[in-house]
């Protein structure tokens, strides 16, 4: 989008200026209060709004220059309340575009089939009609309907705002999973700046009056908001949540205060100079921690263990995670598991503390370099 102005007949000035190049292959999301342009600039790209002023440009190309049917066929488009069709079943309303097209029915059917599987949707669903589904699954219904004639371009606006926070999470994850595996170029509005760092590849914070505030990747957003209105959308917490973007592999991880229920006296002995072990059942799974002097050998009595937490996976989870398992830990100390729950270790609040220091310095090093 280059320098694109949005002014409505009566004078509206929705959109001023609005420069963004939005990657290939990846999720922009663009943010922003209420009223600050998102949904009109939604439609510029796909030219439901015609610009005033400024161009877009698809792979290079201005987009006036292709018929609008065809531009429109390249770019799925998902809304709020999934906009489904209510007289027709699930499999027909995701068939749509590909019935457009000219499919057969039955190509056509088979394919919204596929479809329904892809985004998470039971089979026996296809028969029935909108109104018989949940938000949640209507909203997946809507995904698959975009997705049907396989468009380049994924155009997203507010799909998962009338859902419930843990539906939302559901389609959320499932909408990262869809993207790693099609490698779809998406467009994603919303107003929810969680929402913005969780799902974003780059996120453009828009202001009222339709104007940048910031286009960055969602961790240099935290970590460096633009001006003061940037950060006080951002909100709370903002070094905590930054955290997320950190890896926890390189945590220093003790293995000797990991003791099996099992353990004899020999082994307890050699543990006694630590101030708290994690007991493990026989399969090396948390049960939880305990002084050393209350352990004995052969009779250790699970009710009295003092709950462990919730344990993280390091290389998977983030030193947010590792964090949030020492400060939920009434020992101070994290608990790491293997993709199966297996203990591999515990880590101090020090350690991690150490460790986010160390995040913070490669941090500020990259941004150096990247400036300079
Ligand atoms: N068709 C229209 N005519 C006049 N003003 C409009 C029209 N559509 C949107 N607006 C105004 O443009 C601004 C941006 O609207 P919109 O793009 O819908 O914002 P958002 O999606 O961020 O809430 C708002 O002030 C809105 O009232
Ligand atoms: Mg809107």
């Amino acid at each position: 989008m280059d320098s694109v102005t949005k002014r409505y007949p009566d004078g509206t000035v929705a959109v001023d200026r609005l420069s963004l190049e939005i990657p290939d292959r990846a999720i922009t999301v663009l943010v922003g209060p209420s009223g600050c342009g998102k949904t009109t600039t939604l439609r510029m790209i796909n030219r439901m709004v015609e610009p005033s002023e400024g161009s877009i440009l698809l792979d290079g190309q201005d987009i006036r220059r292709q018929p609008v049917n065809t531009l429109r066929r390249s770019m799925g488009y998902v809304i709020q309340n999934a906009g489904l069709f209510q007289h027709r079943t699930i499999l027909d309303n995701v068939a749509t575009v590909p019935r457009l097209l000219g499919w057969s029915k039955q190509k056509a059917r088979a394919r919204a089939a596929e479809l329904m599987e892809r985004v998470g949707l039971d089979p026996a669903l296809a028969k029935r009609y909108p109104y018989q589904l949940s938000g949640g699954q209507q909203q997946r219904v809507g995904v698959a309907r975009a997705l049907a004639a396989d468009p380049p371009v994924l155009l997203m606006d507010e799909p998962f705002s009338a859902v419930d926070p843990i539906v939302r999470k559901g389609l959320q994850d499932e909408l990262l999973r869809i993207q790693q595996e099609l490698g779809k170029t998406i467009v994603f509005v919303t107003h929810d700046i969680d929402e913005a760092i969780k799902l974003g590849t780059k996120v453009a914070v828009l202001r009222t009056g339709g104007r940048l505030a910031q286009f960055a990747p969602p961790a240099e957003l935290l970590s460096a908001p633009a001006d003061s209105f940037v950060e006080d959308f951002l909100g709370a917490d903002r070094g905590i949540r930054r955290l997320s973007f950190f890896p926890s592999a390189g945590l220093r991880l003790e293995t000797g205060p990991v003791v099996p229920i099992d353990a004899d006296a020999e082994r307890l002995a050699s543990r006694a100079t630590a101030d708290w072990l994690l007991v493990t059942d026989a399969d090396g799974r948390p049960l939880g921690w305990s002084e050393p002097e209350r352990l004995t050998a052969g009779s250790v009595d699970r009710d009295r263990l003092l709950p462990y937490g919730r344990p993280f996976v390091p290389g998977t989870d983030s030193l947010r995670a590792a964090l949030d398992g020492a400060v939920l830990s009434p020992t101070g100390w994290a608990v790491a598991v293997d993709g199966e729950g297996h203990a591999v270790g515990v880590v101090s609040q020090q350690a991690i503390g150490e460790a986010i220091r160390a995040a913070h310095d490669r941090a500020a090093e990259r941004a150096e370099v990247n400036a300079g």
